[in-house]
């Protein structure tokens, strides 16, 4: 029953429409159409160019996989938050530099790997620098 309504519209009735469209013989026909004309040629166009695309679409670029939604992508994954405090009164050096990027190798302590992740991904990160006043 299914099969015979679909062979029905594929013999039958997808030729009579197609038969019916009016389909100029030249580029230059197009221009030659009238309003009704174009809207009768609209949906069958439409569907070409559904398929068209469909048919590229595995072709075309693909946009870069977003895996960056998550912001830490690798360290302590195992624990439900990573959290580090630093004493100010450990600071010994006259700067120090944390990373805000979570790409450091070296986290929380900046490593400079944001400078690479900023190249990959047009993104702006860098670090937070701590500087001891100087008296
Ligand atoms: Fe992350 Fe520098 S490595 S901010």
């Amino acid at each position: 029953m299914v099969l015979d309504s679909i062979a029905r519209i594929i013999k039958v009735q997808l030729p009579a429409y197609l038969k019916k469209l009016p389909v100029p013989e030249s580029v230059g026909g197009f221009v030659r159409l009238t309003v009704s004309e174009w809207l009768r040629l609209l949906p069958f166009l439409g569907v070409l160019a559904l398929l068209g695309y469909l048919a590229v679409r595995p072709f075309l670029p693909k946009k870069k996989q977003q895996k960056d939604s998550l912001i830490n992508l690798k360290i302590q994954k195992e624990n439900p938050k990573v959290v580090n405090e630093i004493n100010i009164e450990d600071l010994h050096l006259a700067k120090a530099a944390y990373c805000r990027c979570w790409r450091s190798k070296t986290f929380p302590v900046c490593d400079g790997s944001h400078n690479k992740h900023n190249e990959l991904t047009g993104d702006n990160v860098g670090p937070l620098i701590l500087k001891k006043k100087e008296v």
